[in-house]
C-alpha cells in the first residue's frame, strides 16, 4: 500500500481518498507508528500530511530521518513538507510570512516529476506559519509562492517530493494531477486499485476477523448497512444472519426492496420482523419531535434486541455462537464521533447501540476508511440493487419525523403517497444527483381552504425540502426548476386526496436544520 503518515490534522484520510481515486491502494497510519512499524507494512510509498501549524509548536510530531533513508518514495505535504526540510537539514524559519487560503504559486520548473506538462503558475490551498527557507542539500527547489520562497522541491535520486501547500484538497487546482505525477512517475506505481480489490481485501479481513463464528447485522434499507452486509455474506456467506426491522416508517417501496430485492440478488439470510402496529400503538397521540425520535429509538432496540435473542438462541443450540455485529460505520461517522468535542445535541439521532449487556458482541465495520461516493462503487460492484444504492440519505426515525403531529396510519399514507410523486418527478427530470435529498413534510397539525372541482376542501400541506450538500452539516435550498415543481404540485394536489396545498421550503442549514423535526 501507500501508507498516509497521519501528521494529527483532519487531512489524512482526504489523502488516503485521492490516493484510491489515482487507483492505488492507501491506507493511514499515525505518525507515532515507528519507522519498523511503517516498514513492516511493505509500503509502496510513503506520504506525509499535514498537522500542526509549525516544526517548532510546542509537541510538534517529529519525523524519524531515517524513515527517508529507507529507498522509500516519500512525498511530503505542508506540514510533512517542512518536516521533510528539517529532518533533511534545511532550514525552516518562522519567516513571519503566513499564507492561509487561496495562493498561488509560480512552478520553477515544469519538466520536473511533480509538475511536468503543468502550467507555469497554479491556484493552491496554503495553510503554514513557518517557511523552508533553504532547500536540504541535494533537493532541488521546483516552486515558489510569495511567501514561500521553496514551496516545493525534489530529489529524484533518492525519490523525495515536497510541496508547501495541500494538493490533496479541491481548491488545489492541479491537486490531483501533482499527486498522480508523484505516484506514477515518482514512484512509479501502476495505477490498477477499483473496487474489486477494496472487496477482496475485506473479504479476507473479515474472514480472518470472524473465523467460523455467526455474525448478525441490522439491515436499515441504506446504502451503508446494505453495502456492509453484502460484503460480510461474500465474506462469510451463511453465518451472517441480517434482521430487518420493518417499523412502518419507510418510504413506498423501501421494505419491498430489502425484502424483496436485495435478498434475491444477494442470496443473504434476512429475518423481517413486522413491528409496524407496535410503533404506531407507541407513537400514538405524541407530537413533541424529540419524544418521537426517543419512542422510535427505544422501540427499535426492544424489537431489534428480541430478535437478535431468537437469531442468537437458535444459532446456539445448532451449536453456532454469534459474536459479531456488523455496523456500516463510514469514515466520516468515525472522525465525527472521535471529535467528540461537546457538540450541542440538536436533535437525537438513533442508531443501533445500547444493547444490553448480556448481548455483548464484537464489531465488523467493513466500510470504517471509505467514504460515501466509494461505499457506492463498492455496493454497485457486489451486485446490491441500484435503487439501494443510490438511496438518498434518510434519517433513521424515517417518516415519523416527517409528519408534523400525530404519525397515525393515515397520515403515513399521506406522506407516502405525496413522497413518492416527488420523487418520482425528480427522477424524471435528471435532478437526483443535484439534489443530496428532499425530504417532503406532511403538516398534518395545520388545515387549510382549497377549492377543487365545485367544492370546499379543507386539508393539509405539504412542504417540498430539496437540498443541495455536501456532508449534510451545512446544505443550500436546490433551485429546483419552477416547471418541475409546478408539475410535482399539480400532481400532488390531484392525486392526494388529503393535501391541498404544496409549499418550498426555501431556508439554507444553517439556520434550518435539513428534517423538520
Ligand atoms: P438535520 O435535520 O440534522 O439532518 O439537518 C442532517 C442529516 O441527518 C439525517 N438525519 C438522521 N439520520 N438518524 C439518522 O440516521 C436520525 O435520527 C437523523 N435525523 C436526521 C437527515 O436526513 C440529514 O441527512
Amino acid at each position: 500500500p501507500v501508507i498516509v503518515v497521519d501528521f494529527g490534522a483532519q487531512y489524512a484520510q482526504l489523502i488516503a481518498r485521492r490516493v484510491r481515486e489515482a487507483r492505488i491502494y492507501s491506507e493511514v497510519l499515525p505518525h507515532t507508528a515507528s519507522v519498523a512499524d511503517l516498514l513492516a507494512r511493505d509500503p509502496q510509498a510513503i506520504i506525509l500530511s499535514g498537522g500542526p501549524s509549525s516544526v517548532y509548536a510546542e509537541g510538534a510530531p517529529a519525523l524519524d530521518p531515517a524513515l527517508l533513508e529507507a529507498g522509500v518514495p516519500v512525498f511530503g505535504m505542508c506540514y510533512g513538507f517542512q518536516a521533510m526540510a528539517q529532518a533533511r537539514g534545511g532550514t525552516v524559519a518562522r519567516t513571519g510570512l503566513r499564507e492561509y487560503g487561496q495562493t498561488r504559486v509560480e512552478v520553477a520548473d515544469t519538466e520536473s516529476t511533480l509538475f511536468r506538462g503543468q502550467p507555469r503558475e497554479q491556484s493552491v490551498w496554503m495553510s503554514h506559519g513557518d517557511s523552508v527557507t533553504e532547500a536540504p542539500a541535494g533537493m532541488r527547489v521546483t516552486a515558489s509562492t510569495a511567501g514561500a520562497p521553496v514551496a516545493a522541491f525534489e530529489d529524484d535520486e533518492r525519490r523525495l517530493y515536497g510541496v508547501q501547500w495541500h494538493p490533496e484538497v479541491l481548491h488545489s487546482t492541479f491537486g490531483q494531477e501533482v499527486l498522480e505525477h508523484f505516484l506514477y512517475a515518482g514512484a512509479r506505481l501502476t495505477p490498477d486499485w477499483d473496487a474489486g480489490s477494496v472487496i477482496e481485501e475485506q473479504v479476507a479481513q473479515i474472514r480472518a476477523q470472524v473465523g467460523d463464528k455467526h455474525v448478525l447485522c441490522a439491515l436499515s434499507g441504506g446504502v451503508d448497512s446494505s453495502v456492509a452486509a453484502a460484503l460480510v455474506h461474500k465474506a462469510v456467506g451463511d453465518q451472517l444472519t441480517c434482521v430487518f426491522v420493518d417499523h412502518g416508517l419507510l418510504r413506498e417501496g423501501e421494505a419491498e426492496q430489502v425484502e424483496e430485492e436485495f435478498v434475491a440478488s444477494t442470496g443473504i439470510n434476512l429475518v423481517v420482523v413486522d413491528a409496524r402496529q407496535q410503533f404506531l400503538d407507541a407513537l400514538a397521540g405524541v407530537r413533541d419531535p424529540e419524544e418521537k425520535r426517543k419512542i422510535i429509538g427505544r422501540e427499535f432496540i426492544r424489537v431489534f434486541e428480541q430478535a437478535a435473542r431468537d437469531v442468537v438462541g437458535h444459532a446456539a443450540e445448532d451449536g453456532h455462537p454469534v459474536e459479531f455485529l456488523v455496523q456500516g460505520t463510514l469514515y466520516p461517522d468515525v472522525v465525527e464521533s472521535g471529535g467528540g468535542s461537546g457538540t450541542a445535541n440538536i436533535k437525537s439521532h438513533h442508531n443501533v447501540g445500547g444493547l444490553p449487556d448480556d448481548l455483548q458482541f464484537s464489531l465488523v465495520e467493513p466500510l470504517r476508511d471509505l467514504f460515501k461516493d466509494e461505499v457506492r462503487k463498492v455496493g454497485l460492484e457486489l451486485g446490491v440493487p441500484e435503487a439501494i444504492v443510490w438511496r438518498q440519505p434518510f434519517p433513521g426515525p424515517g417518516l415519523g419525523i416527517r409528519i408534523v403531529g400525530e404519525v397515525t396510519a393515515d397520515n403515513l399514507a399521506t406522506l407516502r403517497a405525496a413522497d413518492a410523486i416527488v420523487r418520482h418527478e425528480l427522477t424524471r427530470a435528471g435532478l437526483d444527483r443535484d439534489i443530496w435529498q428532499c425530504p417532503v413534510v406532511l403538516l398534518a397539525d395545520i388545515r387549510s381552504v382549497g377549492v377543487q372541482g365545485d367544492g370546499r376542501t379543507y386539508g393539509h400541506p405539504v412542504v417540498l425540502r430539496p437540498v443541495s450538500s455536501e456532508d449534510a452539516m451545512t446544505a443550500d435550498w436546490t433551485r429546483v426548476p419552477y416547471d418541475v415543481l409546478a408539475h410535482i404540485s399539480n400532481r400532488i394536489t390531484n392525486e392526494v386526496e388529503q393535501v391541498n396545498r404544496v409549499t418550498l421550503d426555501v431556508t439554507s442549514k444553517p439556520p434550518g436544520t435539513i428534517e423538520w423535526e
